[in-house]
């Protein structure tokens, strides 16, 4: 909704809708949400789900206000998707850049198979921390832009 308003601010004809469409199926029990925000591009679509990354400024935490702030803590995303996951589902973002994000959360439609999942911390668990990033399936495995005045060969 941020990313509507601040996208069509100007916007004489009214803001684009964000449309939110429920859907049960036999398995899952998907929520699609989709804005004409102006989306992100497909290099920042991880960071998005980083703990505290937002780019809303930081919010005032104020008593005497009555209206908690809505956005600013970075924290919407992340916690999202790990509530999504713990019920066996997911959240994920599909993001045209210029034009808008489609986010989806899928859940389980039968409760009996949302049982909660917890990660086990086990030795095995430990070990695959331990261990540095497989090997990528590109020479250069950074997803930002290289520069490429300064690649010399
Ligand atoms: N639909 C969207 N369109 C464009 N950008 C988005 C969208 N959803 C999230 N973002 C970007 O992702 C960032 C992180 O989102 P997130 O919901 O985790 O935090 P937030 O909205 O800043 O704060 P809060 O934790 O209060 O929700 C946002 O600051 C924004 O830049
Ligand atoms: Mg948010």
């Amino acid at each position: 909704m941020r990313a509507t308003v601040e996208l069509h601010e100007n916007n004489t004809e009214g803001l684009p809708p964000v449309k939110a469409r429920v859907t049960l199926g036999k398995e899952d029990l998907s929520i699609k949400i989709s804005d004409c925000g102006g989306g992100v591009p497909m290099r920042k679509i991880d960071r998005l789900f980083n703990y505290m990354y937002s780019t809303a400024p930081k919010p005032m935490l104020n008593p005497s206000q009555n209206a908690a702030p809505l956005a600013g803590f970075g924290y919407g995303l992340p916690i999202s998707r790990l509530y999504a996951r713990y019920f066996q589902g997911d959240l994920c973002l599909y993001s045209i850049e210029g034009l808008g994000t489609h986010a989806v959360i899928y859940l389980k439609a039968l409760s009996s198979e949302s049982f909660e999942r917890l990660p086990v911390f086990n030795k095995s668990a430990w070990r695959h921390y331990q261990l540095g990033p497989e090997a990528d399936d590109w020479s250069n495995p950074s997803s930002d832009p290289r520069d490429a005045s300064t690649f010399k060969t």
